[in-house]
């Protein structure tokens, strides 16, 4: 008797998993792009079941499956072709799903057994971008002598973490949520670290990775080599203006020291011209 009793709880229990009037959300997360089966943990359609798949705040009919004939309303107004129903399982597959497919799938079954309804919150995630890692501070005298300011940052994205990581260990990390924004996340290293550091972007789905090499991003003679070469483009700078002097000054003397030759020799003079001429174009080139 007690044997039986439990057996038939047992029954009934089971019955209330596939079939129950269960309210809970399922959480499901796919990457744009993808492909993505709500199931409807039926094994079997039945001839008399009803199932019926609604999407979106005002639970527009998007697929029903009764008396064993799929309709999929005006499904292709949201979806395309990309909505299928299985026939054998009343499941819904959505291929090559977009970000406007995020939302709140609802769920109908209608048997002999009852009526039970299942929701699905799917979110669509974008794909992630490669974070780059930059030299923070180019001009480098605000950063100090003996560290690397370094800054990893990803463009237009949204509901992702960004991550600084020593190893395996986290050092940093920033979050955003709906808005599609950059982030930049900053690090400071000596210039001598031999650690491993990587900057990571993920979201609940995925991860991407850049691995920060130190000796390529921070040369400790960066710093020396810009200043060398500032002082170079002074010199050059300096350079060029004693080249006009010279050249103005040049000019002068020689116009000077022409006049009397024009006035006195004016065949010779015509000579002398053209050669200094030639002379003031040599020196300004
Ligand atoms: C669906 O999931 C998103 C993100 O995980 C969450 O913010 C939202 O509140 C959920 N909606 C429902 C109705 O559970
Ligand atoms: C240099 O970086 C280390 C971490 O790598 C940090 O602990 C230290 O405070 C930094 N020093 C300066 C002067 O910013
Ligand atoms: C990134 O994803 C891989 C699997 O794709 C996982 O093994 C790894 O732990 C993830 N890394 C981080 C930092 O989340």
């Amino acid at each position: 008797m007690i044997h039986s009793a439990s057996f038939f709880g047992l029954f009934f229990m089971l019955l209330n998993g596939v079939f129950g009037d269960t309210d809970g959300v399922k959480s499901v997360s796919v990457m744009e792009g993808d492909s993505v089966t709500l199931n409807t943990d039926v094994t079997e359609v039945l001839r008399d079941d009803h199932i019926l798949w609604m999407f979106g705040p005002r639970e527009t009919r998007i697929a029903e499956i009764h008396k064993q004939i799929i309709d999929m309303y005006n499904s292709n107004e949201i979806f395309g072709d990309r909505l299928q129903m299985d026939s054998q399982t009343g499941s819904m597959t959505i291929r090559n799903i977009r970000s406007e497919h995020t939302g709140l799938y609802k769920l109908q079954i209608i048997s002999n057994k009852g009526t039970s309804y299942q929701r699905f919150n799917v979110t669509v995630y974008a794909p992630l971008p490669v974070p780059a890692i930059t030299r923070d501070s180019p001009q480098c005298s605000s950063s100090s002598s003996s560290n690397c300011s370094l800054v990893c940052t990803v463009m237009d994205v949204s509901h992702v973490t960004l991550s600084w990581y020593k190893g395996n260990s986290l050092l940093s990390s920033i979050s955003v949520s709906a808005l599609s924004i950059s982030l930049s996340l900053p690090l400071e290293v000596e210039y001598q670290d031999k650690n491993t550091y990587s900057c990571v972007i993920n979201n609940p789905i995925r991860n991407q990775t850049q691995h920060l090499d130190i000796t390529e991003l921070c040369q400790t003679h960066t710093c020396a080599d810009q200043r060398s070469s500032f002082m170079m483009a002074v010199a050059f700078i300096a350079l060029l203006v004693v080249i006009a002097v010279v050249a103005v000054k040049t000019r002068n003397e020689e116009m000077h020291y022409a006049e009397p030759a024009f006035c006195t020799r004016p065949l010779q003079s015509m000579d002398v011209f053209t050669e200094d001429h030639t002379v003031y174009s040599n020196v300004v080139i």
